[in-house]
């Protein structure tokens, strides 16, 4: 017999008999699973369950399911008919049957064994994992806006489309640009919508067969390149400099008539703001080309600078990051695109506009009466409802003072971290000031024999969500540390004494700490390489007990 642990259970040795006998099919799967729980047991007694006191380790939904029951009790159809002709499933379904209460513990346990921003700092950089404040979920669990369908008559949504409009006015007004497209459903999403825009605007001044190349700085992120080339678009890097900062020279060297658009991001990928971004905005314009900026961090200027006056044309703004709403993970995310005036004509349908006195919902070109076509529609419907209740939410309640506030304490944050942490970390740029995320190297860590990925891992033994790592890649073993502007001083305190701690244990020749840790986490250090190689996506069902006991 075996522990979940994979450890042969000794029962002989505690003068008991077998502690899973009779236990059952399902406790004694469990008992198969052999690697489930590897963490370390280092100096402690193995548990016989793998779990580690409140620590439970939980097996799959399929594993602990029943598949000849159901938690729900349906009541048999009466004189039911098939007209399926036959074809109706005979055998059962192979779906794991839970009660109510296993299924709750089940997924309660799930979410004990994740890291969020509600459970502590979350340092990762470039990602702005902000506090998700319970108003705005309240907000979004309103049936009139939680209820609400997409093909319901424009009639009866006249609410949730005024708040649609008003999110957008925001976005517009905070930005000082010309028009809004709410529908993108993430950051990269609204890339791709307002590249599309400028592709129309290029096309529709008959250059889109000679303006096919668009400036991608090297420390942008892959997202970039990859929604050029998605188009169509040749990308052409623009290399970084030892200051981090793109230079006006080097965009202009690589300005021709071919040239379509930069895309670049402001503040920049390495935590700084690029203060030459309104020479290069013109001499993009002086070329004919249009300037996207990548607003995955408007957080860090929100009321202090607006894209719209430093020459962007257009911006995509990450509802998750800057306006505190969920990260998606790919589900309901959110990345509206604002649009200078020069490409408001080609954004999108749908959009709400105020007609005889009531919203109304613009789906189609035909219908948009501007001077230019709408380059058509980035989703089947209006985009995600919730994400727009819980943006709106956030910025009534902060209100202008207090969005301006959270720009200021993203950066003070970050700065904080950054001088508490210079003396024993390398700054690739020099020890100047950061935006809302702070950039270290792995200089630092010449020859300790420790990596920016063991860094990583050792702040998970010590409770913390890594780092961005290796990002951007214009710096040797990034390390990219973003503190949420909500963090109180003493959780930035212990956050800094942790890294200062690490930092000397790496120094002091600690190598074990690192090179073998997590210790404590409920899995142990992976695979990283085949984990992404080979992924295993599917689950299959286990060998019959019989055999997993042998
Ligand atoms: C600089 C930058 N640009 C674009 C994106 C893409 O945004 P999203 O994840 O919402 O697609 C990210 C995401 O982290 C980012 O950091």
């Amino acid at each position: 017999m075996l522990n979940r642990q994979g450890r042969p259970t000794t029962p002989q040795a505690h003068g008991v008999a077998d502690p899973a006998a009779g236990m059952g099919d399902q406790a004694a799967r469990l008992q198969g699973d052999a690697n489930r729980s590897s963490g370390s047991t280092a100096g402690h007694h193995p548990t016989f369950t793998g779990n580690k006191a409140l620590a439970q380790v939980e097996p799959l939904l399929f594993e602990i399911g029943r598949y000849d029951t159901t938690g729900v009790d349906f009541d048999e159809p009466e004189d039911f008919e098939p007209r399926l002709g036959g074809l109706e499933r005979k055998e059962p379904i192979g779906l794991p049957g839970l009660s109510e209460p296993e299924t709750m513990r089940h997924y309660v346990r799930l979410s004990q064994q994740n890291y969020g921003i509600d459970t502590g700092l979350f340092p990762l950089g470039s990602c702005t994992m902000k506090h998700n404040a319970r108003l705005n979920e309240r907000m979004a669990r309103l049936p009139g806006f939680s209820d609400v369908h997409p093909l319901q008559p424009v009639s009866t949504v006249q609410g949730a489309l005024e708040l649609m409009d008003e999110l957008g006015r925001y976005l517009i007004t905070l930005t000082n640009m010309t028009a809004v497209a709410l529908s993108p459903k993430a950051g990269a999403h609204g890339e791709l919508c307002g590249m599309m825009a400028i592709k129309a605007a290029i096309e529709a001044k008959g250059e889109g067969a000679t303006r096919n190349v668009v400036l991608v700085p090297d420390s942008a992120h892959g997202t970039n390149p990859a929604t050029a080339a998605l188009i169509g678009f040749k990308v052409k890097p623009v290399p970084a400099r030892e200051d981090g900062w793109v230079h006006v020279e080097d965009v202009k060297e690589r300005l021709g008539p071919d040239v379509a658009a930069i895309m670049l991001t402001n503040p920049n990928t390495c935590g700084l703001f690029e203060p030459q971004v309104a020479e290069i905005a013109k001499a993009i314009h002086d070329a004919g080309a249009y300037f996207y900026c990548d607003g995955a961090n408007f957080n860090a200027i929100v009321g202090k600078a607006k894209p719209g006056d430093l020459g962007v044309d257009a911006m995509h703004i990450n509802l998750h990051k800057t306006f505190s709403t969920p990260h998606g993970g790919g589900g309901p995310g959110s990345g509206p695109v604002v649009l200078s005036e020069r490409l408001a004509p080609y954004a999108p349908v749908p959009f709400v506009r105020m007609k005889n006195g009531s919203f109304e919902l613009v789906e189609h070109n035909d219908e948009a009466g501007g001077p230019a076509a709408p380059f058509g529609r980035m989703t089947a419907f209006h985009g995600q409802m919730g994400m727009y209740v819980r943006a709106l939410s956030y910025m009534l309640s902060h209100g202008a003072d207090g969005m301006k506030q959270a720009s200021e304490d993203a950066v003070l944050n970050a700065n904080y971290i950054r001088a508490g942490l210079s003396d024993l970390l390398s700054l690739p740029f020099g020890n100047k000031p950061c935006m809302h995320e702070v950039l270290f190297d792995d200089a630092w860590l010449k020859d300790t024999g420790v990596t920016t990925l063991d860094v990583a891992k050792a702040m998970i033994d010590e409770g913390y969500h890594p780092m961005t790592m290796y990002f951007p890649l214009v710096v040797h073993g990034a390390m990219l540390i973003e503190p949420t502007e909500s963090e109180s001083k003493s959780s930035l305190d212990l956050f800094i004494a942790t890294l200062r701690d690490l930092a000397m244990a790496a120094k002091g020749g600690d190598k074990e700490r690192f090179t073998g840790a997590p210790y404590h986490a409920p899995r142990r250090r992976l695979d990283e390489t085949r984990a992404a190689r080979s992924p295993v996506l599917k689950w299959t069902p286990p060998a019959p007990v019989a055999e997993a006991a042998e």
